[in-house]
């Protein structure tokens, strides 16, 4: 308890057995590096917002400074994946940049059988659940399409699997769309599951070896998240796409993602959508 205690701001209130906490420049760099290694986040350019945060983190786990959190969440996978939860940034909402879903819905329903769609990262879902209503609109019969959803924050997932929303999630939708896929309760929105045939959601890592182990996948959705990566990370994220996009698969991005240039992939651009086929 006392331990606790001793985060005070005053030095002098340390019982002088106890270390002292550092919260150096130096430590705080190796720390971003690793989670940028891990996860391809660059956290670089948020270093000054992030660090109170980092600080307030080190000691509601009782670590005393950025050396033991760098020590510890290379061993400690739950510190880690508490870290990664608190780093990232999972902001979604149904019916994002519709266009692109109803592009790629409407491409699966010409070639016409089974389906399979990643979304990645899908933070709490939204864009998953939205793939599945314009299915569902559009004539899909339950379980042709299959759609996962994976993102590395776990508290994210758990959302998505819960699926319960707020009325700021579903701004975009109508009453009617309301309606026929949510139950509205104490003010939130909760999914009416059976309308939801063939969604799955599950914690990974895109840079996992586990997420190259996926079966393949006809369309790749990757939406704001290689904005936080930089050219390095956003090359190796286009490469794991390529090995789990099938012939001729698509890959849709968000317009600030900024794909960089790639043999791998032929841009295609029709009006006011693009998407990246596979070669
Ligand atoms: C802004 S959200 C994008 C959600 C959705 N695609 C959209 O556009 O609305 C970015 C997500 O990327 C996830 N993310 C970041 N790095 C990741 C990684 N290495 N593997 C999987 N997900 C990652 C974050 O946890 C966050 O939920």
């Amino acid at each position: 308890m006392f331990f606790f205690r001793k985060k005070s701001k005053e030095p002098q209130d340390a019982p002088a057995s106890s270390p002292k906490p550092v919260f150096d420049e130096r430590n705080l760099e190796a720390l971003l590096h690793y989670v940028e290694h891990y996860s391809g986040v660059n956290l670089t350019p948020k270093k000054e917002v992030l660090k109170q945060r980092l600080i307030l983190f080190c000691e509601n786990n009782g670590l005393i400074g950025f050396d033991d959190l760098f020590t510890k969440i290379q061993a400690d996978a739950s510190l880690r994946q508490n870290l990664i939860n608190l780093i990232t940034v999972n902001e979604t909402y149904f019916y994002r940049e519709t266009i692109q879903l109803e592009a790629a819905v409407a491409w699966l329903k010409e070639r016409g059988g089974k389906a399979r769609v990643l979304s990645a990262p899908c933070a709490s879902g939204e864009e998953v659940y939205s793939l599945s209503m314009l299915a569902s609109q559009s004539g899909f019969a339950p379980y042709t399409l299959s759609i996962l959803g994976i993102d590395i924050n776990s508290e994210a997932i758990q959302k998505a699997q819960k699926g319960i929303f707020s009325e700021r999630s579903l701004h975009r939708l109508d009453e009617e769309l309301k309606s026929t896929y949510f139950m509205k309760i104490a003010g939130e929105y909760t999914i009416v599951r059976s309308r939801f045939a063939g969604v799955d959601f599950q914690v990974l890592n895109i840079f996992d070896d586990a997420f190259l182990r996926l079966e393949p996948f006809d369309i790749i959705f990757s939406r704001n998240m290689m904005i936080y990566f930089d050219d390095v990370f956003k090359q190796k994220t286009v490469e794991r796409f390529h090995k789990l996009l099938k012939n001729g698969g698509r890959l849709y991005t968000g317009h600030a993602d900024l794909v960089p240039s790639t043999p791998l992939f032929t841009k295609v651009t029709q009006g006011r959508l693009s998407y990246y086929e596979k070669v």
